[in-house]
């Protein structure tokens, strides 16, 4: 098998210096080399053009290409016959499913002409509310083939949250299944999306696959299923030609402020950048097996289960269950069970593994693993060693991947086995990204045993390039904290060895299970209890979940604690209830009328003994009361 990522993996900590040293000089230089192997249909006349004033960034520009020849297409002649996309089903006793790249293009081919069977062509935004099964990843690639622009809301997410998605895309079309297996619990998924329609307008069909055999509702003229809607389609189809910046996808996410927003990613830049993080990161070799425990709903899933290991001609587990079903070694038993190479997964799956003590995990090998990465929070020390000691056994690399929504792809982490990796510190940037720590005021904190908000001041190719719909909130939220730099929202730390330690965010956004959640945004869906007055939302550290929500809540009644977490996973989904509800008479508030978050947090962290300077408060007297009542 011609290995065709060789040239672009990175094998020696020198060739590290080296090539990031390069790749900073003349970053334009570095991403065009790596994009020069890649199948375009014309190459880019430019390779960079950008502000962060505007913001306006374009990679490639006037390139032409499609990402899905890139990802199957390309492989066909070397891989044809390699599975591309392992499936794990939820039920043990299920047989999953091995796809080859010879399969997947052909069903890619087949639902892209489905797709345009159905009216929805270039430009369209087509949401995919759908469980972890392959179908959902060749509806992506389907939507990528025919220039649709998917946008995937997680199958978590509840109704209400899919119609303020569909609303603010204009999707013209749903693609979901009837329903999703979690662990021992069925969920309904059509049921919320026949509820979520009657909020839209812009929906004009919904192809439905067939998962659960649930009984549910099809309505004339709007609801096919999917193997109706696939059958005499032929399985081959000429990929529509994408500029480099067109849309390839929108995926909201969660913010300090207001309702989530899209963030937009787009063909060529996300392409180069997503292939080239995967290798390096997790040094995947030909014939190797990667699987990525996330869902496709997150951008991890987008990214490193989708999007950057097909690119790399990888096999990439797909698995539809959960962590703990039917019992708590079932990632060890998959591990075994498909000889699993490189394992990634987030801090709060490991913490609550690790709560079950080792039996689970003694029960199984785990001798096919390379190498382990964490994703999506900081992940404290204890769970690292945990995990080096009982997964990698003590000699696997362990990346810890810092990256975001935003970024598309990996940016700062160790390169397993190449770079050094140290217990919780995401460690050493990615070639061509220029992370810096700044003070308040935006001046760059240089050298090492420095501590404050982490930017990037330099476009690397999967940076953002705006949010749907709406351009000035992504320059507000991004770009105007400091001048030419992008604002990550997180705080960091470079250490004495020069390895950066992130922090955690220092806005209002909360970090779930590695789940991003807008303390606005869950304060809204509060306030929609008819009874509540006002509400504040804080996070606070928690065992398993790394960060938990403490809601304090004045209502008009006692008792309506459990009311107000249905109404929450009515409004977002269940990942968004509060932990903690706390009934209050008021809320600790200046002169001027805004919530001190500052002195919840405190509270609701039970961290009371020093509460700082309480005076010049509006109503000094609730810190005491608060404190009184705390958890
Ligand atoms: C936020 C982004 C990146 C995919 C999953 C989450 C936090 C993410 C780490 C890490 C410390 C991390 C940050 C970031 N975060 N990875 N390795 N160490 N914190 O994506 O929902 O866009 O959230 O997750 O706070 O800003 P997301």
């Amino acid at each position: 098998m011609n290995d065709f990522t060789e040239a672009h993996r990175i094998s020696s900590l020198l060739e590290y210096t080296q090539t990031y040293d390069r790749s900073i000089k003349d970053p334009e230089k570095f991403w065009s080399e790596i994009a020069d192997s890649f199948t375009w249909r014309k190459k880019w006349s430019k390779t960079l053009e950008w502000n962060f004033k505007d913001p306006n960034v374009k990679w490639f520009v006037d390139g032409k290409l499609n990402i899905t020849e890139n990802l199957l297409d390309r492989h066909l002649e070397d891989r044809g016959d390699q599975v591309a996309i392992l499936w794990e089903p939820n039920d043990p006793n299920e047989k999953g499913q091995s796809i080859t790249y010879k399969e997947l293009h052909a069903k890619v081919c087949q639902f892209s002409n489905t797709m345009i069977a159905n009216g929805v062509g270039k430009g369209d935004r087509v949401i995919i509310y759908m469980p972890m099964v392959p179908e959902a990843a060749v509806a992506m690639m389907a939507c990528a083939r025919i220039g649709a622009v998917h946008s995937v809301v997680f199958a978590g997410f509840s109704s209400s949250a899919l119609a303020d998605r569909i609303n603010d895309c204009e999707a013209k079309m749903v693609l979901t299944a009837d329903g999703n297996f979690r662990g021992a619990k069925t969920i309904d998924v059509k049921g919320l999306v026949d509820e979520a329609l009657e909020k839209t307008t812009s929906v004009e069909k919904v192809i439905v696959y067939q998962r659960t055999k649930t009984d549910v509702k099809m309505k004339e003229g709007r609801d096919i299923w999917w193997h109706d809607a696939i059958m005499n389609m032929s399985d081959q189809h000429d990929a529509e030609e994408m500029d480099s910046e067109d849309l390839l996808f929108i995926l909201y996410t969660s913010g300090s402020t207001g309702k989530p927003k899209g963030v937009v990613h787009t063909c060529g830049g996300y392409m180069i950048f997503t292939y080239y993080s995967f290798l390096n990161v997790f040094q995947y070799k030909p014939r190797d097996i990667y699987w990525c425990t996330a869902d496709v709903g997150w951008i991890t899933g987008h990214s490193y289960i989708v999007y950057g290991p097909l690119l790399a001609g990888a096999t990439t587990i797909m698995f539809e269950g959960v962590p703990t079903y039917p019992d708590a070694g079932r990632f060890w038993e998959v591990c075994d069970k498909h000889k699993v190479n490189q394992f990634y997964t987030a801090p709060t799956a490991i913490r609550a593994l690790q709560a079950h003590g080792l039996e689970p995990v003694q029960k199984h090998k785990l001798d096919t693993i390379t190498v382990i990465g964490s994703v999506g929070e900081p992940i404290n020390e204890e769970a690292w060693h945990w995990y080096h000691e009982h997964i990698g056994k003590g000699k696997c690399p362990l990346v810890d991947t810092w990256w975001q929504t935003e970024t598309g792809g990996i940016m700062i982490s160790a390169l397993a086995g190449i770079t050094p990796n140290k217990p919780a510190h995401a460690s050493l940037p990615l070639p061509g990204i220029q992370p810096i720590i700044v003070d308040a005021d935006g001046n760059e904190l240089e050298g090492n045993n420095v501590e404050g908000n982490l930017c990037i001041k330099h476009p690397w190719p999967s940076i953002l390039r705006t949010t749907y719909g709406d351009h000035e909130r992504c320059r507000q939220t991004y770009f105007s904290t400091y001048k030419n730099m992008y604002f990550t929202g997180d705080g960091a730390k470079r250490d004495h060895d020069g390895y950066l330690r992130i922090l955690g965010r220092v806005d209002d956004v909360i970090n779930v299970s590695g789940h991003r959640m807008g303390t606005a945004e869950v304060e809204n869906a509060i306030d929609e209890h008819p009874k509540v007055v006002e509400s504040a939302v804080v996070g606070f550290p928690h065992d398993i979940k790394g960060q938990g929500i403490y809601a304090f809540v004045i209502a008009e009644t006692d008792g309506i604690e459990e009311e107000i977490r249905q109404t929450v996973k009515k409004m977002i989904g269940p990942i968004a209830k509060p932990d903690h509800i706390q009934l209050v008479s008021g809320l600790p508030k200046t002169r001027s009328g805004k919530i001190m978050r500052r002195i919840l947090r405190k509270i609701a962290s039970k961290d009371t003994d020093n509460m700082g300077d309480t005076s010049t408060l509006l109503n000094p007297e609730v810190v005491e009361e608060i404190i009184k009542g705390a958890h």
